[in-house]
């Protein structure tokens, strides 16, 4: 919420109460929409505010979510509201659009596809390197389905300059079997292993989404990408000796609520909020509701945005490891308490 009035104004125009929705566990869980979501997207109308999304899930191209999520929720929810996990690459794709690049974390080759979209145009997949050579994992015999997904390279050949874990990973063991693979060989999967010390351009590792659990449709929170993370980091320590270096996108993660505050920024200038905005940090504009302490609060707080945590999602109770501004029961009771405030 905005500090005072007087922030919240923009020349003429009373700056519009900006709410920035988690999605997991505050409007849906898994393929269900959560009773109290409609009710609370409803009031955002007529009461000066608008909705954003940030997500750390993902795996598919923001439209394509948006759409689902439209046809979920009877809202229209636009890509330009919209931040998952992974859309902050397409601000680093300038780095490795040329070059051979492993992406995982999705069905099939979905997620090559979100590459593509994004700009990188040799985006590989584990498939791709199992279909190159079988006995790289030899417990995954490819479906047809898979196979059909794969694209023909020789992996001998083409060294792998970054890995980027797009979504949460569907074979956790070729994948991790794969990511060692490229790192201990500086990309050229198959070739000698090279001491890191050793490797003039080591493979660039890059998750988006630190989640260790996540609220689905099960009882109890499922393991997310950073429960992936670290069995890879185990493994990787047991085989070489030390954690493999990495950056980290996706709440709570600074990069992403910066880059959540400039999509942001723009939806205010598209909504006739033009010119510079008061020197206000977006962030007190922001309402964030959401359901993990670990990743939505935390991120919230330290990005100076009023957090409301939900108990509909990780969250079950207790005192929460990081301090919301408002705990709520539900998103309902979220945006309710956050239009009454601004009154
Ligand atoms: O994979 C998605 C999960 O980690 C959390 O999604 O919407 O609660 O940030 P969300
Ligand atoms: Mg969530």
């Amino acid at each position: 919420l905005a500090a005072n009035t007087a922030s919240r104004v923009s020349g003429r125009t009373r700056l519009p109460l900006a709410f920035v929705f988690d999605i997991d566990g505050v409007l849906i869980r898994g393929p269900d929409v959560l009773p109290a979501a409609k009710r609370a997207l409803s009031m955002l109308e007529g009461n000066n505010a608008f909705g954003m999304y940030l997500t750390n899930g993902g795996g598919v191209s923001e439209k394509e979510r948006c759409q689902k999520l439209t046809e979920k929720l009877g809202f229209k929810i636009e890509p330009q509201q919209y931040v998952q996990a992974h859309t902050i690459l397409k601000s680093l794709v300038h780095k490795y659009t040329d070059s051979p690049v492993l992406v995982l974390g999705s069905k099939l080759d979905q997620v090559r596809q979100v590459a593509a979209d994004y700009g990188f145009k040799k985006a590989y997949t584990s498939l791709d390197v199992l279909a190159w050579n079988p006995s790289v994992w030899p417990f995954h015999h490819l479906t047809n389905l898979e196979a059909a997904a794969t694209k023909k390279v020789d992996f001998a050949q083409t060294p792998i300059s970054a890995v980027f874990v797009f979504h949460d990973p569907r074979n956790w063991a070729l994948d991790v079997q794969v990511i060692c693979d490229v790192i201990q060989s500086g990309g050229f999967i198959g070739g000698p292993y090279i001491p890191m010390d050793k490797q003039k351009n080591p493979p660039e590792l890059v998750f988006c989404n630190p989640d260790l659990v996540w609220r689905s449709d099960f009882d109890r929170p499922r393991l997310g990408q950073g429960a992936f993370k670290m069995a890879f980091q185990a493994v990787f320590k047991a085989l070489t000796g030390s954690e493999y270096p990495y950056v980290q996108f996706g709440k709570p993660s600074c990069a992403t609520y910066n880059f959540a505050s400039r999509v942001l920024s723009d939806r205010l200038q598209e909504l006739g909020h033009s010119g510079p905005l008061p020197p206000v940090p977006y962030s007190t504009l922001n309402h964030r509701s959401a359901d993990n302490p670990e990743s939505d609060i935390a991120g919230a707080n330290a990005a100076n945005w009023q957090s409301v945590l939900v108990k509909t999602g990780v969250y079950s109770g207790g005192p929460p490891t990081h301090q919301p501004t408002h705990l709520a029961d539900d998103v309902e009771e979220a945006v309710h308490w956050a239009i009454a405030r601004e009154r």
